[in-house]
């Protein structure tokens, strides 16, 4: 029987290629599964899962959640803002308090890189790493690219572009990771700025000019300009931002091909993309929320099914 190379799931680094075609399809029998009328499966029946989440989070947190309800596992949520670490307990204090309710697996945002590693080397429970800091969001570079083998058959050799915010996002960072595992060629573009300064170390070429880089690509993932990680400007205004990396309906029409807009969410419309893009058919952005679930219900499905 196939399993994963790995007990937790705290970065797409430490998957191999295996791992991700194994999670893509488990995720395709998911969702179908979540297509049906009965939309439930007794999988996880046994299985207790803790979401605790210390950071902010609409999407991440509400597919998970489904992802483990559809999944029949009993849930309970965590927000560090309504809890005693507001009263200075630390964090493995925090988890092992939950895990001591008889806890089987913890999904976990931190603002900390490395907070999951940390955390899966001190406790006894499966981690799944939810975002941590600017460090890595696995979940999502997977949903990122099931979406695009969804839409375009396969994800190898595709041109992706990432645009904007590279320095802070931890989107970028695990996409590179899992686009460049399965073989896709990979551009970042954005202010120099916002772009970290050996990362064609990681195997990707920056192109700093928009419409050169939508011109290349099959794909062009948008990111959001994460400022409440900035304590200083990186560019001198969100117009002039706008003007150099923003996407708009023009901008598109005037390339001589379709390519596929996909976001992470949450969107700052009218900023890094038009709300005509957005909501345009080019945009796969609902596609990528809707196999989110899917695709956490296959990770939650194969790391349950190591647990001793
Ligand atoms: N894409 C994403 O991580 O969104 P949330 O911060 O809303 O979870």
């Amino acid at each position: 029987m196939s399993e994963l190379s790995v007990n937790h799931l705290l970065g797409i680094k430490y998957l191999n290629k295996k791992d991700i075609s194994l999670i893509f399809e488990t995720a395709d029998h998911f969702k179908e599964v979540i297509n049906r009328s009965i939309k439930k499966v007794p999988t996880l029946r046994d299985i207790t899962i803790a979401n605790i989440f210390f950071e902010n989070s609409t999407r991440t947190k509400l597919s998970f959640e489904l992802a483990e309800k559809r999944l029949s596992a009993d849930v309970v949520n965590f927000s560090a803002g309504q809890s005693s670490v507001k009263k200075g307990e630390t964090l493995i204090d925090t988890v092992n308090n939950i895990l001591s309710m008889k806890v089987d697996m913890v999904v976990m945002r931190h603002p900390n890189p490395g907070a999951g590693i940390f955390l899966s080397k001190h406790v006894k429970a499966a981690i799944v790493n939810a975002g941590d800091g600017a460090h890595e969001h696995p979940t999502q570079a997977l949903l990122d690219s099931y979406s695009i083998r969804e839409k375009l058959g396969d994800v190898g050799d595709k041109n992706v572009v990432i645009v904007g915010d590279i320095l802070h996002s931890r989107v970028a960072l695990s996409n590179i990771f899992a686009l460049k595992l399965q073989g896709a060629n990979v551009k970042v573009c954005g202010p120099r700025t916002l772009i970290p300064k050996h990362i064609e170390s990681l195997g990707v070429e920056v192109e700093t000019n928009l419409k050169k880089a939508l011109e290349w690509c099959d794909v062009a993932n948008m990111l959001r300009v994460q400022n409440e990680r900035m304590d200083i400007s990186y560019f001198p205004s969100t117009r002039e931002y706008t003007q150099q990396f923003g996407v708009n309906k023009q901008l598109l029409n005037s390339l001589d091909k379709q390519i596929v807009i996909m976001h992470p969410g949450p969107i700052n419309r009218g900023v890094e993309i038009t709300s005509d893009v957005a909501d345009s058919d080019q945009s796969i952005i609902l596609h990528q929320v809707e196999n989110g679930v899917a695709v956490r219900m296959a990770v939650l499905y194969l790391l349950a099914s190591k647990i001793k």
